[in-house]
Formats: C-alpha cells, sequence, structure tokens
C-alpha cells in the first residue's frame, strides 16, 4: 500500500462572476501521506476552501474546474459521478465546515442527524446506529449524551455544536478528514480544546487530515506539514517547525511577522503585509505575490518561479531563492 493517501495534481479552478472571471486556484499540486495532519494556511482569498472543496466535489455547480486530478488512494474522484461521490463523503472523505449552524439541520435533532449519517453507509438496524451515534458523541467530549441526542443545534452552545459536527464528520471512519478553520469562531481555551480532541482522535483512527488555517501558531499545535497559499498557488511547503524556525518565501516571511506577538502593547503587536490583497479578476503575471514584495524585481514579474529545496521535504518557489541556491 502506497504511503500517499492523497495526490492532487495540477488543480485549477475558475469562477465566472459579474466582475469578470475569478481565478481561484492556479494549479497547485500536493500529496499528503497516511496518518499525516497537513495545514493549508493563508491570508484571506488564497484559495484554500475552493481547492479544498474540489476534493469533496461540493463546487457549486457555476466554478468551473480547468485542470486537475484529485486521488484518494490511487482513485481519481474528479470524474466521479455525484451519485458516486455520495457514497464516498462521509465514509471515505468528510468534512468539518468553519460554521457549524450553517451545516447542522436546526429542523432535526442531533442524534437524527448523526444516526441518519451512520445509515446512509452502513448497513445495520437504527438501535446499532443510535449506540455508535452516542458513543462518538462521548468520544468527542460531550456528556449526557442521552439529553444530546434529543437536542437541536440551536440549543447547546458553540463550543458543543462544533464537537457535534466532528461527531457528525468521524462517526463513519473516514480515511481523510478536511477541516476548513474549525476554531476560528471559538475562544482559545474552547479552540485548545478542539486542537488537541482532533490530534488525539487523528493520531488513535490514523485518520489522515487537511487543516485550513489563517493562523500559524494554530497549525504549529496541530500539523505535520503546512502549504502557505497565495493567490490560488503554493508558496511553499514544508514540515511546519522548519517554515516556522526558517521561512523561505517573503510571503511566508510576512504572514509570520503578521503574527500577534506577546508582551508588546496591542498597537504594536501587528504588523500588517503592505501592499494590497491580490485581485483575482486581474491575476498578475509572474509570482503573484511580486506586488506587495520589496525584494521584486523583472523576473518576479515575468516567471512564475520554480521550486528551490530548502532542505529535505521544505521547498519553496521565489527567484530570490533560485539566485541563491544557483551560487
Ligand atoms: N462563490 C464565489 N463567488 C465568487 N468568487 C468566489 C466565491 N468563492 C470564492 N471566491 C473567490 O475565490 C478565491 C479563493 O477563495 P477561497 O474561498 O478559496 O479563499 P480562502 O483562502 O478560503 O479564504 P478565507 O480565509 O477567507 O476563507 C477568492 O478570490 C474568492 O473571492
Ligand atoms: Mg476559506
Amino acid at each position: 500500500m502506497s504511503d500517499v493517501l492523497l495526490n492532487v495534481q495540477d488543480l485549477r479552478i475558475s469562477i465566472p462572476t459579474t466582475h469578470g472571471l475569478v481565478h481561484a486556484v492556479n494549479g497547485i499540486s500536493y500529496e499528503v501521506m497516511r496518518g499525516e495532519i497537513m495545514g493549508i494556511i493563508g491570508e484571506s482569498g488564497s484559495g484554500k476552501s475552493v481547492s479544498s472543496y474540489a476534493v469533496m466535489h461540493l463546487l457549486p455547480e457555476n466554478f468551473i474546474v480547468e485542470s486537475g486530478k484529485v486521488f484518494l488512494d490511487g482513485e481519481e474522484l474528479l470524474h466521479k459521478s455525484n451519485a458516486e461521490m455520495q457514497a464516498y463523503r462521509g465514509k471515505k472523505i468528510s468534512m468539518i465546515f468553519q460554521d457549524p449552524l450553517s451545516c447542522l439541520d436546526p429542523v432535526y435533532t442531533i442524534g437524527y442527524q448523526l444516526t441518519e449519517t451512520i445509515l446512509a453507509h452502513e448497513n445495520i438496524s437504527k438501535k446499532e446506529a443510535q449506540t455508535r451515534a452516542k458513543e462518538m458523541l462521548h468520544a468527542v467530549g460531550l456528556r449526557d449524551v442521552d439529553r444530546l441526542m434529543n437536542q437541536y443545534s440551536f440549543e447547546i452552545s458553540g463550543g458543543m455544536r462544533q464537537r457535534v459536527m466532528i461527531a457528525i464528520a468521524l462517526v463513519c471512519s473516514p480515511k481523510l478528514l478536511i477541516a476548513d478553520e474549525p476554531t476560528t469562531a471559538l475562544d482559545v481555551t474552547i479552540q485548545d480544546q478542539i486542537l488537541r480532541l482532533l490530534r488525539k482522535l487523528s493520531e488513535e483512527n490514523r485518520m489522515t487530515m487537511i487543516f485550513i488555517t489563517h493562523n500559524f501558531n494554530v497549525a504549529a499545535q496541530i500539523c505535520d506539514r503546512v502549504s502557505v497559499m497565495y493567490g490560488g498557488h503554493i508558496m511553499e511547503q514544508g514540515p511546519i517547525a522548519d517554515v516556522f524556525a526558517n521561512p523561505a518565501h517573503p510571503y511566508t516571511q510576512a504572514i509570520l511577522n503578521a503574527m500577534p506577538k506577546m508582551n508588546t502593547s496591542p498597537e504594536e503587536r501587528l504588523t500588517p503585509i503592505p501592499g494590497e490583497p491580490i485581485n483575482p479578476v486581474h491575476m498578475p503575471a509572474g509570482c503573484p505575490f511580486h506586488p506587495r514584495c520589496s525584494l521584486a524585481r523583472k523576473i518576479c514579474k515575468e516567471e512564475f518561479p520554480a521550486e528551490t529545496i530548502i532542505s529535505d521535504k521544505h521547498f519553496a518557489y521565489c527567484h530570490r531563492l533560485e539566485e541563491t541556491a544557483d551560487e
């Protein structure tokens, strides 16, 4: 069995809008190993969600997949029909969304939503499904589960809802879990608990995960490796400790500089990334970060850089690095 669970090749996605064609994802390729937690980090609009929704086959109808292949366990997903993907989702790949309220149905109890998810994929009795549902609620740290089974999503707190979402995503033991900013809406203590829970569940079940976040500190807490995205491209990728300690791309350095620093006054804490965020209808030629990069030169405006290897499994796409590597 190959060590690679997910293999994404040259994924390109555009979105027709009234302002023109949005170039949301512009040729990304990556692999995720079995049991690994891969972070996807980047500013708002960098293509983290759109590229991950494509893996789940959950893109809205009008989105255009210009090119790409997505292999899960060697099986290509992008060409599967919706019916085939429905059987896959939940069972093989599952997703935790940023906003649990929009995904939990207010009309049905939590118990109903969990058992229906199980019964859609497994040939077991309703009673067995209910038992499994309760075990899962317990496994994600919820108590008083008999009562919870009969409650509705609007009756419980945000932290509990997020745990219920995790329970629904994990109840059929998916091979791959995509978690899209699963803790952004929560306060720091609950966020910590959820991150620890996800890490534990991933280790116990050897579950592979793609973890999307804006926040390097969150990524450092949970991820093994990280891909840094900008303008629909991967700009840098590597083991989280290496990227954190030795960020190679000026964009990664800028994100790290913009992180809130401890022990400084609130006004001093944030150094915003200079320049305007990208306009995805008019993508700049060359490196998409060049209009905001103080080190940009002529070639940066013309060609997308080649891969430069920084160290084992750590690489980045920046012309400046290519030059240093050639010296
Ligand atoms: N429904 C949509 N209609 C038009 N453009 C969209 C739509 N969804 C996403 N986009 C555009 O696609 C690009 C990638 O968006 P995406 O949602 O993947 O970003 P993201 O990295 O997930 O950002 P965030 O951190 O804000 O969630 C952005 O330019 C965004 O404006
Ligand atoms: Mg997003």
